[in-house]
């Protein structure tokens, strides 16, 4: 019997018989070659699982905290800044040359109890604000690239002329709430970009389009004061298996978006299969085309500047049995992987800052 070249080779110079099948590019590579940003949500939980971590590691350029940076989880107690979890992700995050988002200062949810009752009570002080705002965005200085200053601060149904939600914070300090929190983000960090970040904002389902107008409305009023907002947060929580994709629709959105000379991030991406076939491999392929085409409309917008996902692996991901990350429970690639991956590859590349 006469051995191939390579069978002989590998058996005398124990080198492997088959080649190692080579690691596809990470997605922060095909990202960057493009002049963008790949990234992911982490936890502490996740860094302290050793597979988790390396795949954050190999795949993401870029972090955000899903719950360390929030306010529920710095200052339980009235005063009381404890950024520890959150410095840990960022220290992780700067140790390994990967930038790193801030997620969020301004919020109606995962507030303390205290903070709620607070600005409940008559002629709450807008210190508890802004004063909030300067000492978060003041510890991270230098540290966090991006800010999601406030978060979700749009709802056409609760009925409001100006669409915005009736939240705690409007309730206290009325509409001009927003504009005070990104002054002073601004001046705590002035290199920091600034973002209004919300969700909703991906189809023509009415409901939807009710919320792009009020967006649209929201970031031409900044313009307009001088509020200090770089770019349009898109949380970009999509369904494979309900509501209609429009990628022309998308697209003008974000172009008018970027008219108002904002830039764009697609900051909460994953894909659920809630709804789909009992048959795993028609979800998972229904998820990755619409994935695809979401990031093909995203991309084409010269303003989008980079791409995050809510988790890395279905294994920490907020919608549970939902399969909406690219990598599965054991860490393999998922076709909606693929379909990223192919989205950044096809993606016009960044002009070079
Ligand atoms: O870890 C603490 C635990 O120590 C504590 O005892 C317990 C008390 O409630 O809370 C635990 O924290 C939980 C945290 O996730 C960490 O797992 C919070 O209860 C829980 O509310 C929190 O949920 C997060 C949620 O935002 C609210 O902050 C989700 O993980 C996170 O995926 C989700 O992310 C949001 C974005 O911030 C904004 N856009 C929507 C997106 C999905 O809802």
């Amino acid at each position: 019997m006469t051995l191939s070249r390579r069978t002989f080779l590998a058996a005398t110079l124990a080198l492997p018989a088959t080649p190692p099948i080579a690691e596809p590019l990470p997605l922060r590579v095909l990202a960057r070659r493009k002049g963008l940003a790949y990234g992911c949500c982490v936890t502490c939980g996740a860094l302290d699982q050793p597979d988790l971590a390396q795949a954050i590691l190999r795949e993401a350029g870029l972090l955000v905290p899903e719950w360390e940076a929030k306010r529920g989880r710095v200052e339980k107690r009235r005063g009381h800044l404890d950024f520890s979890a959150a410095d840990r992700l960022a220290g992780f995050a700067a140790a390994h040359a990967m930038a790193f988002r801030g997620h969020a200062l301004v919020w109606h949810l995962s507030n303390p109890a205290w903070l709620e009752e607070v600005l409940a009570a008559p002629a709450p002080d807008r210190a508890l604000l802004t004063d909030y705002v300067t000492a978060a965005v003041g510890h991270f200085r230098g540290r966090v690239s991006s800010w999601d200053v406030v978060n979700e601060a749009v709802e056409p149904k609760d009925g409001r002329p100006d669409g915005l939600r009736d939240s705690p914070w409007l309730r206290a300090f009325g509409p001009g709430y927003l504009d005070a929190a990104f002054h002073a983000a601004r001046a705590a960090d002035p290199a920091a970009e600034l973002v209004y970040n919300d969700y909703g904002l991906d189809t023509p389902d009415a409901w939807q389009q009710d919320r792009q107008r009020v967006v649209l409305r929201l970031l031409a009023g900044f313009r307009a004061r001088g509020v200090p907002c770089d770019a349009l947060g898109i949380q970009g929580h999509l369904k494979a298996f309900s509501g209609t994709f429009d990628a022309g629709h998308f697209r003008r959105f974000l172009g008018e978006v970027a008219a108002l000379g904002y830039g764009v991030v697609i900051t909460e991406m994953d894909v659920a299969d809630e709804g789909g076939p009992a048959d795993a491999v028609a979800r998972g392929r229904a998820q990755a085309a619409l994935a695809r085409r979401y990031l093909d409309a995203a991309l084409a917008e010269p303003a989008t500047r980079a791409v995050v996902t809510w988790g890395l692996s279905d294994r920490t991901t907020w919608l549970k049995g939902q399969h909406p990350l690219p990598f599965d429970e054991s860490l393999h690639r998922k076709p909606l992987w693929h379909a990223i991956a192919a989205a950044f590859a096809a993606a016009p590349p960044r002009p070079r800052k």
